[in-house]
C-alpha cells in the first residue's frame, strides 16, 4: 500500500480510496469497497484502465516498448535462453540451476505422449476442420483422461497438470496438423529437445529419415519464447476468469485457446499473412494504406497496433531478425511477401496516420512470414501461438489459485434495458 490516496466526489458523498503501488508501473486506485461505500460501480469496457489482478509474472511498459518476465527483458531471454528455461522461469519465478533444469526437462519429457484413446478424438473431426477447433476440443478433453491431476486444491496435482499441458501441447498441435494433411501421427521422440521434437512430429514421415535443421529449431524456439506470456491479455484473462470458478486446468486452457483464436488476438498472425498475400506486390501498398486510413472501410493493417504497446513491440524487433535468419538459412532470397512486409512497415512508420495513433508493427507482422517459410500452413499459426502461450496461461492460472485473496471473477454492468414492467398474456398482446 502506498501513502497516496484518491478522493472521489459522487453527489453529496466524498470518499477516500486507497492507492496501491507495484514494484514498477502505474499505481492502482483500489476500488474494491467503492460499491459498499457509494452504491456505484465503475465502468470500463475493454478494461482500458482496470487492473484485474495482482501479478508477479510479467511486466509491460507499452510506451517504452519494454517486456519483462519475472524481471528479465524478453530480448535477453530470447537471445540467450531456451523456451523450456523460460517455462521454468514463468512457473517457478526464478531461472533454474543446471540441476533444476535437468529435473524439469525430464519431468516435461516424461509426459509428451497422449493417451492412446485420444487418437479417436482427432479422427472424429472432419478432415478440413480448422486445427484451432481441434485444439479447443482435444485440450478440453484432456480432463477426461487425466483424473489424477484435476484437484486444484492439491499443489502437487496442480503442478502435474501444468507439466502435462506444457508436455502434451506440441504432441496435440502436431497431431492436429498431421490429421489435416492426411498423414500418420508421429509419436514424440524424447531424445530431441522440446522444439526439435515438435518439428519432427510435424514434418517427418515414417518412410523417410528426418533430420531437424538446428537453425530452424532455434528460430522456432525463439518464436515460442516471444509468445510465452504477455500479462493480462484477452486469452490469459479468459483463463483466469474460467479458473476463478474452480474449473479444472484443462478446461481453463481450452477456454484460453478459444479466446486466442479471434483475429484481434492470436488469429492476427494468420490474418497478417493473408493480408500480405492479398496485397501481393509493393506497388499495391498505397491502396491498402488508404483503405486502412478510411473510416468508412473496416479494413485494418493486420499486424499493426496493440492495446498496450504504443511504441515498437519489443518482440517484433526480435521476430524481424529471426525472420531474416530463417529466410537466409532456407536460401529464400526473393520472397515477395517479405518485400511487401518491409515496404509496408517502412511506409506505415513514416505515415502521419500511423505515427499519430502510435501504430507500430506487432509480433504478428513478421511471425507469419517466418512460419510459412518453415513449412507451416497459415491455419497452424495460431496453434503455434497457443502451444507457446500455454505456459503463460498455466503460470497465471497457478498464481491466481495460489492467491489467498482469490475470488470468483464476477464483473458488474451498466444496465440500459427495459425497467421493470408487468407480463402481458399472449392473447392480450396487440
Ligand atoms: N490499422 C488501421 N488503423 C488502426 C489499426 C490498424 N491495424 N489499429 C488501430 N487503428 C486505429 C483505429 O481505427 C482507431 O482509430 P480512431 O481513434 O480514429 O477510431 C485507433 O487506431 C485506436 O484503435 P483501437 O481499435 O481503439 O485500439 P485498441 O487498443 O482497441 O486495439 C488492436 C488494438 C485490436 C490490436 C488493433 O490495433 C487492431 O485491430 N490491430 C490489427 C489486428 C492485430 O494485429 N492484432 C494483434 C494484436 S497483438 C497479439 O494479439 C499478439
Amino acid at each position: 500500500m502506498s501513502d497516496k490516496s484518491a478522493t472521489l466526489n459522487l453527489g453529496e458523498k466524498s470518499i477516500t480510496l486507497p492507492v496501491r503501488s507495484g514494484t514498477i508501473g502505474p499505481d492502482v486506485v483500489d476500488i474494491g469497497k467503492l460499491y459498499g461505500q457509494t452504491g456505484a460501480f465503475t465502468y470500463d469496457p475493454g478494461f482500458t484502465s482496470t487492473a484485474s489482478c495482482e501479478s508477479k509474472i510479467t511486466y509491460i511498459d507499452g510506451d517504452a516498448g519494454v517486456l519483462l518476465h519475472r524481471g528479465y527483458p524478453i530480448d535477453q531471454l530470447a537471445e540467450q535462453g531456451t523456451f523450456l528455461e523460460t517455462c521454468y522461469l514463468l512457473l517457478y519465478g526464478e531461472l533454474p540451476t543446471l540441476a533444476q533444469f535437468s529435473d524439469f526437462q525430464s519431468r516435461v519429457y516424461r509426459h509428451t505422449m497422449v493417451h492412446e484413446q485420444m487418437l479417436k478424438f482427432f479422427t472424429g473431426y472432419r478432415r478440413d476442420a480448422h486445427p484451432m477447433a481441434v485444439m479447443v476440443g482435444t485440450v478440453g478433453a484432456l480432463a477426461a483422461f487425466y483424473h489424477d491431476s484435476l484437484d486444484i486444491a492439491d499443489p502437487h496435482q496442480r503442478m502435474v497438470a501444468s507439466i502435462r499441458m506444457i508436455s502434451k501441447m506440441p504432441t496435440i498441435a502436431a497431431m492436429a496438423y498431421k490429421y489435416s494433411i492426411g498423414q500418420p501421427f508421429v509419436y514424440p521422440d524424447n531424445s530431441l529437445n522440446y522444439t526439435s521434437n515438435f518439428l519432427k512430429m510435424c514434418f517427418s514421415i515414417p518412410c523417410e529419415e528426418y533430420k531437424v535443421n538446428p537453425v530452424l529449431s532455434k528460430a522456432l524456439d525463439h518464436i515460442f519464447i516471444l509468445h510465452a506470456d504477455h500479462e493480462q491479455n484477452a486469452s490469459t484473462s479468459t483463463v483466469r476468469l474460467a479458473g476463478s470458478s474452480g474449473a479444472n486446468p484443462f478446461a481453463c486452457i481450452a477456454a484460453g485457446i478459444a479466446c486466442l483464436w479471434g483475429p484481434a488476438h492470436g488469429g492476427a498472425n494468420e490474418a497478417a499473412l493473408q493480408m500480405l498475400q492479398e496485397i501481393g506486390t509493393v506497388d499495391r501498398i498505397p491502396e491498402y494504406i488508404a483503405r486502412a486510413k478510411d473510416k468508412n472501410d473496416p479494413f485494418r493493417l493486420m499486424g499493426f497496433g496493440h492495446r498496450v504497446y504504443k511504441n515498437y513491440d519489443p518482440r517484433a524487433k526480435i521476430m524481424q531478425k529471426t525472420c531474416h535468419e530463417v529466410l537466409g538459412t532456407l536460401g529464400i532470397k526473393d520472397d515477395p511477401l517479405l518485400d511487401v512486409a518491409v515496404e509496408l512497415e517502412r511506409i506505415a512508420l513514416h505515415d502521419d496516420y500511423f505515427i499519430e495513433k502510435k501504430l507500430y508493427p506487432n509480433i504478428d507482422f513478421y511471425s507469419g512470414i517466418t512460419l510459412k517459410a518453415m513449412g507451416f500452413p497459415t491455419s497452424m499459426f495460431t496453434v503455434l501461438f497457443a502451444l507457446a502461450r500455454t505456459v503463460g496461461w498455466i503460470a497465471q492460472w497457478k498464481e491466481m489459485i495460489e492467491d489467498p485473496h482469490q475470488k470468483i471473477g464476477r464483473p458488474r454492468q451498466l444496465y440500459t434495458g427495459a425497467p421493470m414492467r408487468d407480463y402481458v398474456p399472449l392473447d392480450k398482446r396487440g
